[in-house]
């Protein structure tokens, strides 16, 4: 599936760039001139958000995480003879837990890994915002309550988080989708904050957007029908793919994402890894239908960004 035309697309970023990129404020108070660049385009792009060394600190984490993990844990359920059941089961509950996602094919028909362990990993996630202290220390910032607010969030609660390792040479394309197909509110409120952890180029795989598309209508519905998961269509119109424009960020960069705009990536198949961090942040002022995929035991309820550390663990 060829989503982007990458030939044509330099040009037109270097067009668009001056507009769309600021300086991130550091107590988080978007201006107007920020605030009227995502609700035009749909996404925010906030340079020098975080430091290098909280971006350091973060993957020095997801990968003494990893270290710790035992793939054995999780070699029946993403073996090519696993049951789809099985890894359904393993991604739908882990909406309140700290879970490891394996690249397509990373485990052999023995349940051997073909390559070494970190390079296997696809992602980590959904809660380890809450449930781990170095992620929680990264994500609960007031500044980012501020961002939150200045973007019309009321009552802002971080509901999901993935750490995203886009593996050098095999890291997979995301086609385009729009965030509040997986996430949904009534009203719709979801909203990205995406972190880029190295540079995101267009060589290693960075985001793709399609500015103001997310002013169209919700395309997709996910959400849980009894034991399983099914995606409804809502509506057909096309994405309108000429609008694509690649988001090239440095390390330390922040995007926002409005739940309703397409966006997606390539596959890496450069020899550097590409690193992100994202927050998905919702409005508690919205209601949040139980047939969310993401759901969350009582005993670890949503929180915003001004939050103190969970002391006992869940
Ligand atoms: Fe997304």
């Amino acid at each position: 599936m060829t989503l982007f035309d990458t030939a044509a697309a330099p040009d037109r970023f270097a067009d668009q760039e001056e507009a769309r990129r600021f300086a991130a404020p550091p107590d988080g108070r978007l201006t107007a001139d920020m605030t009227r660049a995502f609700a035009e385009d749909g996404f925010l792009v906030l340079e020098d958000c975080v430091s290098h060394a909280d971006c350091d600190a973060l993957v020095a984490r997801a990968e003494a995480l990893v270290e710790d993990f035992d793939p054995k844990d999780v070699a029946s359920i993403f073996s090519t003879r696993g049951q789809v059941h099985g890894r359904d089961q393993y991604f739908q509950d882990s909406g309140d837990k700290i879970r490891f996602f394996f690249e397509e094919e990373a485990f052999d028909g023995e349940g051997k890994l073909r390559q070494a362990k970190g390079l296997s990993i696809n992602k980590i996630g959904h809660a380890q915002h809450d449930l781990d202290p170095v992620f929680f220390d990264f994500s609960h910032r007031p500044a980012l309550g501020a961002v939150a607010a200045g973007l019309g969030l009321k009552d802002p609660l971080l509901l999901q988080s993935m750490y995203i390792f886009k593996q050098p040479r095999i890291g997979g394309e995301v086609g385009w989708h729009q965030d509040s197909t997986f996430l949904r509110t009534d009203p719709l409120s979801v909203i990205g904050f995406w972190f880029a952890l190295e540079d995101a180029t267009l060589e290693n795989g960075c985001l793709w957007a399609l500015p103001g598309a997310h002013l169209g209508p919700l395309r997709q519905s996910w959400r849980r029908d009894g034991a399983a998961l099914v995606m409804d269509q809502l509506d057909d119109t096309p994405w309108p793919e000429e609008l694509a424009v690649p988001l090239e960020v440095r390390k330390g960069s922040m995007v926002l994402l409005h739940g309703k705009l397409p966006h997606g990536s390539l596959p890496n198949r450069s020899p550097h890894s590409r690193h992100a961090y994202t927050l998905h942040v919702i409005d508690g002022a919205c209601e949040y239908p139980a047939d969310n995929w993401l759901q969350r035991v009582a005993a670890l309820p949503l929180r915003g960004f001004n939050a103190a550390r969970i002391q006992e663990p869940v």
